[in-house]
């Protein structure tokens, strides 16, 4: 017994110190994120557009990109973190195409982990409530992506070009996304991402990067705001 307890304080003592010099595991991953962004995403903004926007201005935004990179021409429009309806109604403002088709998808229980500090497990509930869209080509998906997703993408033949509109704000949720949705992405999928730094780049900039890293993809960013909170980006491979 005095061994063990020798052998736990000992153990003990060291692990604070560990702790008191580098950190606890979460923060090695913040600083591993951070510093992985810095070496990675100003190298692939150099032709990137960039605008600054309020987040209630986001439609601008979508708007810039939808003239300059996509002409207003047909897409398949896929939302990931629907919520109320806000993104997806600019969207269906915004490109007008009569053969473009917009899935929104998501449990409208709110978020299933707790994110930010003001965004904890349930934010953004819509308490199992759909938003009404009064645009045909509107199909919304509901329920968990982990439970809709992978039989989505399985059944889904693009017509299109694919933009995808990540905001689900996690790590979690935005990996399992494109993963499962990576058999229908191409050079020229557009990809936005509305909280790609969040969480010290923890959350929507690792899921890309994991995925780009599982997948053998690659990207160019083409548009951003300044802080790179909002952006989109080109598959590019
Ligand atoms: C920030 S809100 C979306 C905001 C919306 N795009 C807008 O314009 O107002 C994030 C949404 O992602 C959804 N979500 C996150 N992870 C999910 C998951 N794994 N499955 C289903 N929904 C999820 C939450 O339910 C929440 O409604």
């Amino acid at each position: 017994m005095p061994q063990v307890e020798a052998g736990n304080t000992a153990h003990l003592v060291k692990h604070a110190i560990t702790l008191l010099m580098h950190g606890t595991v979460s923060d090695w991953n913040k600083h591993f994120s951070v510093r992985d962004f810095n070496a990675t995403i100003p190298e692939k903004s150099k032709d990137a557009m960039f605008m600054d926007f309020e987040y209630r201005e986001r439609w601008k935004f979508y708007h810039c990109v939808n003239q300059r990179f996509i002409g207003n021409k047909p897409i398949d429009y896929l939302e990931f973190g629907v919520a109320g309806g806000d993104s997806l109604r600019s969207w269906l403002r915004l490109n007008t195409h009569a053969t473009s088709r917009f899935y929104g998808f998501d449990s409208f229980r709110g978020l299933p982990e707790d994110w930010l500090t003001d965004s904890p497990k349930g934010a953004f509930d819509q308490q199992g409530r759909l938003p009404q869209f009064e645009d045909d080509r509107v199909s919304i998906i509901d329920g968990l992506f982990q439970e809709t997703v992978d039989a989505f993408s399985r059944a889904f033949t693009p017509r299109n070009r694919l933009v995808i509109h990540m905001d689900a704000d996690l790590y979690s949720s935005t990996l399992y996304c494109l993963m499962h949705l990576d058999r229908h992405i191409r050079p020229g999928t557009i990809i936005f991402f509305d909280e790609f730094t969040a969480r010290d780049c923890t959350d929507e900039y690792a899921a890309l990067r994991d995925y780009c890293t599982a997948c053998y993809r690659d990207y160019t960013v083409i548009a951003s705001r300044p802080d790179f909170v909002k952006l989109a980006l080109e598959i590019v491979r």
